[in-house]
C-alpha cells in the first residue's frame, strides 16, 4: 500500500515536473518572439501635418476609419481595452497623448510611424495587439494627417498600465490562436504609397477595407469566419463577398454600417464596429460596397 502510494507521488511529481517544464517552454519561447528586435525597417520621410484640412482628416481616420479611439480611449488617453483574467491576459493600449504617461512629446515622428505601421516600438521590440498590419497599407498623407492630429490631442495624464500575458494567452499564441504581434505578420520591406485619392470608386474602397480593418476581421478574402483571439461567445465575421451579401442592395449595406441592422431588420452584434462605420462619408461607404462588388464570391472557410 505504501509503496503504490509511493509511485502515485512519484507520478504526480513527474506531471508537476512535466507541467512546469512546459510553463517554461512557454514563458521562454514567448519572450523570444516578444523580444525579437525589427531591425532594417526602412526609414521614412514622414512630417506630421497640422494645417486645418489635415487636423479634420486626421480626426476622421483616428474614429471613423481607423477607430484608435476603439481601444485608445474617447481621450486617446490610453486604458484596459481587453480584461480576460489572469490566464489569458490584461492588455492595455497606450496612451497615445502628450500628456504625462504618453507617447505623442516623447517620440519622434518616425516612432511612430514604426508603431502604426510596422508595430514596432522604437527600440525595434514589437508592439503586443496594435493591428499594424491593417495600418501598414495607410498612404504617407494619411499618415501624415494622422500624427497632426495625435500631435494636437489635449494632454492626457494618464498611466494605463501594464500588459501582461498569462499561461493560456501565450499557448494560444504559440498555437496562432492570438494574433499577438502584428510586426510578425507584416512585410516590413514592402513600400508605401503616398496618396490615395478620396473617391467613390472600388480601387479607393479596397484602401478603406483595409485600413478600416474589415479586412482584419472578416479575413483577408473577406469571406468570413471564426475572427482569431476572440472569446467564443463573439459570433463569426460574415462573408462579405458576393457568395455571402450578394443578394443585398446598395442601401442595405449603407443601413448596416450606419444602423447596425440586417436587411430584414434584426440588429448586428456590436462587435461589428458600426458605431464607427456610421461616421463614415457617404463617399467612403459607396467606395466599400463598390469594392465588395468586384471581388471573386468565395465561400466561408474555417479559420
Ligand atoms: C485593436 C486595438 C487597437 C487599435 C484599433 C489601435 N491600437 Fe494602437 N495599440 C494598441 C495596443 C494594445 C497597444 C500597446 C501595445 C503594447 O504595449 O505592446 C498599442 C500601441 C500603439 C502605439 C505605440 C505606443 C508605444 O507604446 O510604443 C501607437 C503609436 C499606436 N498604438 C497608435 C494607434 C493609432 C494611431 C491607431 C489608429 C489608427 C491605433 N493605435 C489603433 C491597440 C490598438
Ligand atoms: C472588430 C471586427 C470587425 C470589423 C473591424 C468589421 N467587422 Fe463587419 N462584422 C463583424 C462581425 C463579428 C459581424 C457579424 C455580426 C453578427 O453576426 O451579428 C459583422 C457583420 C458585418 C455585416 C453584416 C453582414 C450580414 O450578413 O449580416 C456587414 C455588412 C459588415 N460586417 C461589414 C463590415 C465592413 C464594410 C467593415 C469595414 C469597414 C467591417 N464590417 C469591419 C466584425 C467586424
Amino acid at each position: 500500500m505504501r509503496r503504490w502510494m509511493g509511485r502515485v507521488g512519484v507520478g504526480v511529481g513527474a506531471l508537476l515536473a512535466l507541467v512546469l517544464v512546459s510553463l517554461a517552454g512557454v514563458y521562454g519561447f514567448t519572450a523570444r518572439r516578444m523580444g525579437r528586435h525589427w531591425d532594417g525597417i526602412p526609414r521614412e520621410r514622414i512630417a506630421a501635418r497640422t494645417d486645418t484640412a489635415s487636423l479634420t482628416r486626421g480626426r476622421h481616420l483616428a474614429t471613423a476609419i481607423g477607430k484608435c479611439v476603439d481601444c485608445h480611449g474617447p481621450d486617446l488617453g490610453g486604458r484596459l481595452f481587453i480584461d480576460a483574467g489572469p490566464a489569458i491576459g490584461e492588455l492595455y493600449a497606450t496612451n497615445l497623448t502628450g500628456g504625462k504617461g504618453g507617447v505623442a512629446r516623447a517620440y519622434t515622428d518616425a516612432d511612430l510611424e514604426r508603431a502604426i505601421r510596422h508595430g514596432v516600438r522604437p527600440d525595434g521590440t514589437p508592439l503586443r495587439f496594435m493591428p499594424a498590419e491593417e495600418f501598414n497599407a495607410m498612404s504617407d498623407d494619411d499618415l501624415e494627417a494622422l500624427l497632426g492630429y495625435l500631435r494636437s490631442l489635449p494632454p492626457v495624464d494618464r498611466e494605463p498600465g501594464r500588459t501582461r500575458l498569462g499561461p493560456l494567452g501565450r499557448v494560444l499564441y504559440l498555437a496562432g490562436k492570438f494574433p499577438l504581434l502584428a510586426a510578425e505578420r507584416i512585410d516590413q520591406r514592402a513600400p508605401h504609397t503616398r496618396t490615395f485619392t478620396p473617391a467613390p470608386t472600388a480601387e479607393y474602397g479596397r484602401y478603406l477595407a483595409r485600413i478600416g480593418g474589415c479586412t482584419g476581421c472578416h479575413g483577408e478574402d473577406l469571406a468570413g469566419g471564426p475572427i482569431p483571439g476572440t472569446p467564443p461567445d463573439i459570433p463569426p465575421a460574415q462573408n462579405l463577398t458576393p457568395a455571402g451579401i450578394g443578394s443585398w442592395t446598395e442601401q442595405d449595406f449603407v443601413r448596416a454600417l450606419r444602423e447596425g441592422k440586417r436587411p430584414d431588420g434584426s440588429a448586428i452584434n456590436p462587435f461589428m464596429p458600426w458605431t464607427y462605420t456610421a461616421q463614415m462619408t457617404d463617399d467612403e461607404i459607396r467606395a466599400v460596397w463598390l469594392y465588395l462588388r468586384s471581388v471573386p464570391p468565395r465561400v466561408t472557410a474555417s479559420r
